[in-house]
């Protein structure tokens, strides 16, 4: 890939644009079993980092996480909490089917109270949860551009991912997000038209 200098800093010229990447990305929830390069995991990291936030206030906590007892205990939290449901998921998981399980690194995106409350409880309701979000929008689509797959999981038992990973009580877990080369790439689900979704008003 090219290179060409911008502030100092050594940037990789793209072959998509941000329009495609946005695009082209898709929830990805099967993985090949493939290590994400370390230089991707930095350049996932800055994403994070420089995503905007309220006030820059920054009240987000990222856990990139790569044990497999680890990915397994935060796959065992994750969906349904129904018995039928929770057999369904341990087998999944033993058979790598589960994408928590089956992907070589989940980050467990979390917001933090402490920060969050200078704003007050608008800080902690609203604007935490959109710092958090902020960071791992940027961080899906850098990942993306890097040929790795990512998947949004919102749904989980709090306590049992807090437990899993033995959070401290001001940080809440808001998302989970397996990182991976993708080994199956869905076909792009239907989104709302242009005139459902947006009302022009000039
Ligand atoms: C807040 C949020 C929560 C989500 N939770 C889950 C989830 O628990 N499990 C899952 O498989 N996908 C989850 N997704 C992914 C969506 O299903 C997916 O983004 C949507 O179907 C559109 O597909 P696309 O991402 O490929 O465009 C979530 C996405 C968001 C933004």
């Amino acid at each position: 890939m090219a290179t060409c200098e911008g502030a100092g800093t050594a940037y990789r010229m793209r072959t998509m644009s941000v329009l495609d990447v946005v695009k082209s990305r898709r929830s990805i929830r099967v993985y090949q079993d493939r290590p994400v390069p370390e230089e991707a995991i930095g350049d996932l990291i800055e994403a994070i980092r420089w995503a905007p936030s309220a006030g820059n206030l920054q009240s987000r906590k990222f856990y990139f996480v790569f044990p497999q007892d680890r990915r397994f205990a935060l796959a065992g939290a994750a969906g349904n909490p129904g018995l039928a449901a929770r057999m369904k998921k341990a087998f999944k998981t033993a058979v790598g089917w589960d994408p928590l399980s089956a992907a070589p690194l989940v980050i467990v995106a979390c917001l933090d109270r402490r920060i969050a409350e200078r704003y007050g409880e608008r800080g902690e309701r609203l604007y935490a949860i959109q710092d958090v979000a902020a960071s791992l929008m940027n961080m899906m689509l850098v990942a993306h551009d890097r040929g790795l797959g990512t998947v949004w999981i919102g749904s989980f038992d709090e306590d049992a991912v807090a437990k899993a990973l033995d959070l401290p009580g001001h940080l809440r877990p808001v998302a989970l997000v397996p990182v991976g080369y993708p080994g199956q790439v869905p076909a792009p689900p239907q989104r709302m038209a242009r005139e459902q979704i947006v009302e022009l008003v000039r």
